[in-house]
């Protein structure tokens, strides 16, 4: 199973390209539930921005896409030059791949199941050209779970001020899957 997982404003961003726009705890915790102990891939803007101290992310072989040779800035990572074939990847019947923007756009149409967090609030005015975004979800993707809209304790937003959203940071789980063709 090759699934997708990725955090989103409501108007689809996921990134500033450095980094999230937002620090989100409960997100951390329900990514680090769906993906340890499964590889994750992911592309090398994406491993950059995680936190030295993250990285490689713990209980998952981390594996990154670049054209670039491994090197210093790669330590603990396994580089690729291809997406690798998930079905040959060792030990595991789930694949995770975890962003970004680019890694998301070139693989949606081979991930079986998305796990999305949506966040409540607008980001598109305050980011601008910065804004990495989230795919379009396929129309073979159904929903198959939803949660209500939960509230963030510590959450808060990572883009400054003046984005006009509500805090605390509400947020909700979704997961699709790809319909059965008929
Ligand atoms: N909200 C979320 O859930 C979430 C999750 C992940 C990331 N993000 C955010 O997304 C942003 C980063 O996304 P991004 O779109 O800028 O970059 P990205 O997808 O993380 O990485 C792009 C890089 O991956 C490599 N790459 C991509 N496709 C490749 C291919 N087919 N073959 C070989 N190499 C390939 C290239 O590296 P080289 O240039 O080295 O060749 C490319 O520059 C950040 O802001 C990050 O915080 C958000």
């Amino acid at each position: 199973m090759l699934g997708a997982i990725w955090a989103q404003s409501l108007d689809g961003i996921i990134g500033d390209g450095s980094g999230m726009p937002w620090h989100l705890p409960e997100d951390l915790a329900h990514f680090r539930e769906i993906t340890t102990g499964h590889p994750v891939i992911m592309g090398r803007r994406t491993w950059t921005s995680l936190p030295e101290r993250f990285r490689p992310l713990p209980g998952r072989i981390n594996y990154v896409l670049t054209t670039r040779e491994a090197g210093d800035w790669s330590e603990g990572a396994r580089v690729v030059g291809d997406l690798p074939d998930p079905t040959l990847l060792p030990d595991s019947p789930e694949v995770w791949i975890m962003g970004g923007g680019q890694v998301y756009a070139a693989t949606i149409d081979e991930v079986d199941v998305l796990e999305i967090t949506l966040v409540g609030v607008q980001l598109g005015e305050a980011l601008g050209d910065r804004a990495v975004h989230a795919p379009e979800i396929p129309a073979e993707f159904g929903m198959v779970s939803d949660t209500d809209w939960l509230t963030s304790e510590r959450g808060r937003l990572a883009v400054g001020e003046n984005t006009g959203s509500e805090l605390p940071l509400k947020y909700r789980f979704l997961r699709y899957e790809r319909k059965e063709a008929a």
